[in-house]
């Protein structure tokens, strides 16, 4: 399973790239706006940072402003995937900038047959929000259960599942029990998954014991 990023923050990025632990990052308007910098520098900087992919979302919402935006974004970096929003207008950009061979992320999925049509769209990564499921005391992870399964019926369709809204550790766990290809945290709960108190215990002890032995490895 692909962890990424959900952030705009360059110094949480770098830190998680360095180690070793990130497959990609997303961003979208909210992000954006929170972080106070100027969007398409920003993301140039995020894609030279990271390896994998990058999410850039569009702005608008008719067709012909969010194609040009996507082609716009799309040529800030080989690895930039444009972001656009489960709408008819959406998807067409989709299959069109899929077929030039744009990475394209399709978000705000919310139901399993919005992620149909995003897969039928082309899209390389379809983002349902599990967070905002599960606030609305609907069940988020039941939404991944139907898409991970749904998509295993078509092997040829080529959509990523990536686990978006994502709040806590057990989404991810439950997320990569269900198979999903990718899951999009906030980084302090791609760190929060290192916890346990155990570790912490049975480290210390390890540690005083080795002193105990008055030995060095080096
Ligand atoms: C995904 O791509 C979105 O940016 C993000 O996961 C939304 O999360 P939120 O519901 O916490 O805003």
């Amino acid at each position: 399973m692909k962890f990424f990023a959900d952030t705009s923050d360059i110094n949480d990025i770098k830190e998680l790239e360095n180690s070793g632990l990130l497959d990609g990052v997303t961003t979208n308007p909210s992000i954006i706006a929170k972080s106070g910098k100027q969007f398409l520098p920003l993301i140039e900087e995020i894609c030279s940072i990271v390896h994998g992919p990058v999410s850039a979302e569009v702005a608008s919402t008719d067709y012909e402003t969010m194609i040009k935006e996507g082609k716009k974004l799309a040529k800030i970096a080989d690895n930039v995937a444009v972001k656009v929003p489960l709408t008819p207008a959406g998807l067409k950009v989709c299959k069109e900038l899929s077929d030039e061979g744009t990475m394209v992320n399709v978000t705000l999925c919310f139901s399993a047959g919005q992620a149909i049509l995003a897969a039928k769209a082309g899209a390389t990564f379809i983002s349902p929000f599990v967070g905002r499921l599960d606030d609305l005391a609907q069940d988020g992870m039941q939404l991944i259960s139907d898409i991970c399964q749904i998509y295993a019926n078509y092997p040829e369709w080529n959509t990523e599942v990536l686990v978006a809204s994502v709040r806590h550790p057990v989404h991810i766990i439950e997320s990569a029990k269900l198979g999903a290809d990718v899951v999009t945290c906030p980084p302090s709960v791609i760190k929060q998954l290192f916890n346990h108190p155990l570790t912490d215990k049975g480290l210390a002890a390890f540690v005083d014991d080795w002193k105990k032995t008055g030995q060095s490895i080096l």
